[in-house]
């Protein structure tokens, strides 16, 4: 048995090293077997099978922008695009193979010369070519026999490799095929100097058992390195990776968030973490950069998080009951089986209808609101009385409740005077704003990539560099171009923790909604009296 003690994660067994500070069941170190690898490499599909989630569509300088994160990231391999599917694909592919990063870069083709040629063409030295096995896609989609597409398979690799490239070949529905038919594949593309196996799960087909079953027989006859590709129409993905690293698989096919065709590939963030936490293997992937990377994939492909997405939801690591609050502020370890700074996220201490009287008074003081015990009962029973009416109680209406307890609100201390925004076609966003600050009127101007910006950059330039803007959120409440939108801002001096404002407003405009949500936080931030 191979010692992995650490994985024995209880806390009087914390792992020397901070990414592995994790908690998880002392129970898991009965799954450990010795087929378990000590490292396993990640192939990361998320600008190939993640660009094939339905309504994406990456322009070339987001393929760039998300290939230098997951290079960043440390991914051991980037499958940049099919390359064979337009001039687009091409280009980006050839922007991406001039980078120079540490991955290496990887494109797909079907088993064919044309596609092959393609890929090479592209500057790739490095292809995933592949063709279907199953007998479902050989009589319904390829119209080919078994003998027809061994030939292919062979005939393609053979070409790949005599151009010099490293081929990483996928018999595509492995999991629906032929176990016998399966070995001939692998057995023949071996004699063909195949660099790579890779095992798709196409459809999602199969189970975590099954999944070992089907990797330790494909072990018998594979002398190459076995990669998996698991898709979750189970929502097996991630379980059917590790059941296949279990029995021998040195490689996971993964993407950021999910994405991918259908219900979407292995997740990343959830394989690598479930790899370290339960199995105690490494990979090269920088944990802490998981969160930004999340955050950046889902801002270029406009594919939300869910929040209660594993590690990169927005709840992940959101805690709202007044149990759990108490629990985590004692020890995280209480209800976190790691800490959020593990994978480069934060914890958020909800507040609603579970929260007791210190979550509620150690938020109100992030803001720089101060109240006394008995204010703060008081706000505890009006958020309580607004969640039970189905009312969610976001930090702005939180504050905006403390302030109402706390009675008369001081003069204001920072009035928005003037403003104007200039923005239109072919023009760069340009905004003016005049403000007082504690009676000193003062004017700034500034552009931004559009209005809201323009404007923000503007307030930002009279109120001075020590003002950051670190959250801006816009949700429109209403339907229709007549739509009003709801603007929640969140602003800090010196970008510090405890010195944060937050402003809200509603409006038919954004921009309009946008300044004064601003507005509003900076005078808060203006009026507390202590820092
Ligand atoms: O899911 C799949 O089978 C694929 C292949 C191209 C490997 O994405
Ligand atoms: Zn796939």
């Amino acid at each position: 048995m191979v010692d992995r003690c650490a994985t024995e994660q209880s806390i009087s067994c914390r792992p020397p090293l901070d990414r592995k500070r994790v908690y998880t069941s002392q129970f898991n170190s009965h799954a450990l077997i010795d087929t378990l690898p000590a490292r396993v490499m990640v192939f990361d599909t998320t600008l190939r099978d993640g660009e094939q989630t339905p309504g994406i569509a990456l322009s070339v300088e987001d393929k760039v922008k998300i290939a230098q994160a997951l290079d960043e990231l440390g991914v051991d391999v980037i499958e940049a695009g099919f390359p064979a599917s337009s001039p687009g694909e091409r280009d980006s592919i050839k922007r991406i193979t001039s980078l120079g990063l540490r991955s290496r870069v990887c494109g797909l083709a079907r088993c064919n010369k044309k596609d092959i040629d393609a890929s090479i063409d592209c500057g790739l030295d490095y292809i995933h070519t592949f063709i279907a096995t199953s007998d479902i896609h050989l009589q319904h989609k390829l119209k080919m026999t078994r003998e027809e597409v061994k030939a292919r398979a062979i005939e393609s690799i053979e070409h790949a490799k005599a151009r010099g490239v490293t081929v990483e070949f996928s018999c595509e529905d492995a999991t629906r095929t032929d176990l016998e038919f399966l070995k001939e594949m692998h057995i023949a593309v071996q004699g063909a100097k195949v660099d790579k196996i890779n095992v798709p799960d196409t459809v999602g087909t199969i189970s975590p058992p099954a999944m070992e079953y089907l990797i330790k027989e494909l072990m018998t006859v594979t002398r190459v390195p076995i990669a998996v590709h698991c898709h979750d129409d189970f929502g097996l993905a991630v379980a059917n990776s590790m059941a296949a690293v279990r029995q021998g698989a040195q490689q996971v096919h993964v993407t950021i968030n999910g994405l991918g065709e259908r219900a979407g590939n292995a997740a990343l963030e959830e394989t690598v973490l479930a790899l370290m936490a339960f199995y105690n293997i490494e990979t090269s992937v920088d944990t802490r950069k998981i969160g930004p990377t999340s955050r950046l994939v889902s801002r270029l492909t406009g594919i939300a998080v869910p929040g209660n997405k594993a590690i990169v939801g927005n709840n992940a690591f959101a805690h709202e009951s007044g149990i759990h609050v108490h629990g985590v502020m004692g020890d995280p370890s209480t209800y976190e089986a790691f800490g959020p700074e593990l994978v480069g996220v934060q914890r958020n201490i909800v507040i609603g209808k579970h929260s007791g009287a210190h979550s509620i008074k150690d938020k109100l003081e992030e803001y720089g609101v101060e109240l006394s015990d008995d204010q703060i009962a008081t706000v505890v029973s009006k958020v309580k009385r607004l969640a039970d009416s189905g009312k969610d109680v976001d930090d702005a209406e939180l504050v905006a409740l403390a302030a109402h307890i706390l009675g008369q609100r001081e003069a204001k201390k920072v009035k928005l005077k003037e403003f104007a925004v200039f923005t239109g076609i072919n023009t760069t966003p340009t905004a003016v704003v005049s403000i007082e600050v504690n009676g000193e009127k003062k004017t700034g101007t500034s552009t931004g990539i559009g209005p809201v910006d323009a404007a923000i950059n503007a307030i930002k330039a009279v109120m001075g560099s020590d003002i950051s803007l670190e959250e801006y959120r816009l949700s429109a409440i209403t339907g229709g171009s007549d739509s009003l939108c709801e603007v929640s801002v969140r602003v800090a001096r010196n970008g510090g923790k405890k010195t944060m404002s937050i402003g809200k407003a509603v409006g038919t405009d954004i921009v309009q909604s946008s300044v004064d949500a601003t507005m509003e936080a900076l005078d808060r931030l203006y009026c507390r009296k202590k820092e």
